[in-house]
């Protein structure tokens, strides 16, 4: 099993003192922030977001404060990255009719589930609660015949599940298979997807690996069932509190385009959205497809690795290890009054001697990631109407060294094609504990941990 990211990034030697003369302004000194803090963590107490823990999601309170503040009747809203749905929950909540792509298939899937769950009904689902207890009653005794099977093509380095483990998760499948009404097996498949993990000899640390390599024991037995239960619960109380609060009339629409964001203009009509809101990967590498792996496979999205593929090349700045290999992956756009270039130069020109863990490789990633932001610029443009506003959150970077202010240049980009750069502001100055990047600077010294932080990059269509 690849460990993804954190190997990866942490396989490339980060220097401790930060490279460069032309770092600063390393973080913006506004002091006073516009917006509330991003960070996803806020999301584990939330009704609806606490369903599914997802490392890069932003928080509900972001979303609603930004709502608030910039659509004061109903709109449209838009995140053409919606991971797990933080922006369209929301913004259904207060009553704006929202879009979201997302590329991957897991995600997608709990989006639509998060979508749909006013519909479902409470008494449905609690008495489907109440067959699964019953049903387990007589299967969890010897002498019962699994029928489900493990995915054919999931295959780990190590064990996913110790065998009486897995064979709870096969009888619990067994259970939700045969569940008739669609809605209510979609909340069954929920609830097991975004716990299975948990009891499987692998854990997010942030990327998804052996529980050995980062010194946890494996699991022998788990409760599986309760586990589930306890998720399903906590999903029927939220739905309860949804319907309560929800908007009675007028109930706004939800569509989540389970699509590459840059085919925008087979889905959407050009100026058609009142306000971006989002956060696009990072430039750090964080593998969202190997991550959910677990997920694609035991919820049948994807059957063997080639499924996987185009996923991969498809993602926001697609990923080091698709671009490392190749000889130079240039910007394809020109930034006249930008250092850009140059950095990218500076870090291509750095560790030659690692060949594809050196710095060439991480510049094509860079230089992958900002034609991504130049192709994202120009979607923003096209999609905003006039006087329209996008926030897009971001963190900053340190490749081999070597800061990137990714807020910075992304503001420049899309000042370069017409879209009015109305802020950079900064709501978290650093990006500790829960920061996917950490990885990345594990090994190093406060000071420059220090380093990361995470912008809100405001623009205006003008
Ligand atoms: C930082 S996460 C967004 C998290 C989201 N704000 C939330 O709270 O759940 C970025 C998301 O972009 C998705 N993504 C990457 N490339 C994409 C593309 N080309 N089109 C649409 N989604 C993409 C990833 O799968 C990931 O879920």
């Amino acid at each position: 099993m690849d460990t993804s990211a954190k190997n990866q990034i942490s396989g490339s030697t980060v220097q401790l003192k930060l490279d460069s003369q032309e770092q600063e302004p390393l973080i913006p000194e506004n002091g006073h922030s516009a917006f509330n803090d991003p960070a996803f963590i806020n999301n584990r107490n939330s009704p609806v977001h606490r369903w599914t823990p997802w490392i890069a999601g932003y928080s509900s309170d972001f979303v609603r404060h930004a709502l608030n503040k910039y659509l004061i009747e109903p709109g449209v809203v838009l995140d053409p990255f919606a991971g797990v749905g933080t922006t369209l929950v929301d913004s259904f909540l207060l009553g704006h009719n929202s879009y979201g792509f997302e590329i991957n298939p897991y995600a997608a899937f709990v989006s639509r589930v998060k979508a749909g769950a006013y519909k479902v009904s409470t008494d449905s689902l609690n008495s489907e609660m109440q067959s699964l207890r019953i049903f387990l009653n007589t299967a969890m005794q010897p002498g019962y015949k699994v029928k489900s099977k493990p995915p054919k093509g999931f295959k780990t380095r190590f064990e996913f599940y110790s065998p009486k483990i897995l064979k709870k998760v096969l009888i619990i499948h067994d259970f939700i298979n045969q569940i008739q009404n669609e809605n209510v097996r979609d909340i069954f498949r929920l609830a097991f997807a975004s716990t299975m993990v948990k009891y499987s000899n692998y854990s997010y640390e942030p990327s998804l690996g052996a529980r050995v390599s980062s010194g946890k024991k494996n699991f022998d037995d788990f409760p599986v069932d309760q586990a589930i239960m306890t998720k399903l619960t906590e999903i029927v109380e939220d739905i309860a509190w949804l319907q309560k609060n929800m908007p009675s009339m007028d109930v706004p629409q939800i569509s989540i385009i389970n699509d590459s964001f840059f085919n925008y203009s087979k889905h959407l009509a050009p100026e058609s959205i009142n306000l971006i809101l989002t956060s696009p990967p990072y430039l750090n590498n964080y593998h969202y497809i190997r991550n959910t792996r677990p997920q694609m496979y035991w919820l049948d999205f994807v059957k063997e690795p080639k499924d996987t593929k185009p996923l991969e090349n498809f993602n926001f700045g697609n990923y080091w290890q698709t671009v490392r290999e190749k000889e130079n992956i240039s910007l394809n756009f020109s930034l006249p009054d930008s250092n850009l270039a140059d950095q990218l130069e500076l870090l291509r020109n750095k560790n030659q001697e690692k060949g594809i863990y050196g710095g060439n490789g991480w510049a094509n990633y860079a230089a992958s990631y900002f034609n991504d932001c130049y192709r994202f610029s120009i979607g923003i443009k096209y999609l905003l109407k006039k006087d329209g506003v996008a926030l897009v959150v971001l963190g900053n970077s340190i490749l081999q060294g070597i800061m990137i202010p990714t807020d910075r240049y992304f503001g420049e980009i899309a000042e370069s094609v017409g879209l009015e750069l109305v802020q950079i502001d900064v709501p978290r100055r650093t990006r500790v504990g829960n920061s996917i990047i950490q990885s990345n600077v594990r090994v190093g010294k406060t000071e420059s941990r220090n380093q990361l932080y995470e912008s809100v990059v405001e623009l205006k269509k003008l």
